[in-house]
């Protein structure tokens, strides 16, 4: 096994992402992430980034409520978004919820019809910049899968962006078709992405002091709702390098 720091890389290659135990601090698994790539500053500005229930978020798809996040990559906007993505989990939800859910976005779309792929492939996609804090990308207009330079394709999905026209919607948001990025078919986009997420995605609920990493240029993420406020996890974005 070749590790980094406890990192196995061979399996974050194969399968896009994996676990790392016994992880107790901060400065761990900062260290540890740091052999990964650099630790990018977030949405706020900040190299982390606390996912915990707040007040005034109740109605919203959005990390600091309880509710389900739908499907995504993370920050789409950016060019390139976050190699790795890590959730470090410092206390866990005990109410049986609350789980981080990952799937192989490049299946997804070597599954796809052939018109829908070359839509993904091709069809650009103005991914808003989300810098709320005044911080990070201004956002970028690229097709949903983006080939780099290095011949690698780096996925972008938001089914809330497709869906609503917005990162974090309100639950019951309803936007007519026209004023969608991709209109109809981004809608059949994105609910074929929840279908395909929903038979084929794995379900980690993160252990205390483990740490788990995933490919955010190749994995779909979600998470179920939750009702255990105690929950909390640290975020970190990692440059690929
Ligand atoms: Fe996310």
């Amino acid at each position: 096994m070749t590790t980094v720091l406890g990192v196995d890389l061979a399996e974050l290659r194969d399968q896009g992402y994996t676990v790392v135990d016994g992880v107790r601090t901060d400065d761990a698994a900062a260290r540890m992430l740091g052999e990964l790539g650099d630790l990018m500053p977030q949405y706020d500005g900040m190299l982390r980034y606390q996912v915990k229930a707040a007040p005034g978020f109740e109605g919203k798809r959005y990390s600091k409520s309880t509710n389900t996040i739908l499907v995504h990559t993370e920050a789409p906007g950016w060019s390139p978004p976050p190699g790795y993505l890590a959730l470090h989990c410092r206390v866990q939800a005990t109410c049986g919820s609350g789980h981080t859910e990952l799937a192989d976005a490049y299946r997804f779309v070597a599954e796809l019809p052939e018109a829908e792929r070359e839509v993904m492939r091709g069809r650009l996609v103005d991914w808003v910049g989300h810098n709320t804090a005044g911080t990070g990308s201004a956002g970028v207009r690229k097709p949903a899968v983006e080939l780099s330079d290095g011949g690698r394709e780096i996925v972008r999905f938001s089914y809330n962006l497709l869906t609503a026209g917005h990162y974090d919607p309100p639950v019951d948001a309803d936007v007519a078709p026209e004023d969608l990025p991709l209109g109809a078919l981004g809608i059949e986009l994105a609910q074929r992405a929840e279908e395909f997420f929903r038979t084929q995605k794995v379900s980690i609920l993160i252990p205390q002091d483990s740490v788990l990493i995933w490919d955010n240029q190749r994995m779909l993420h979600a998470r179920s709702s939750y009702t255990d406020t105690r929950r909390h996890l640290t975020r970190y974005w990692i440059s690929r390098n």
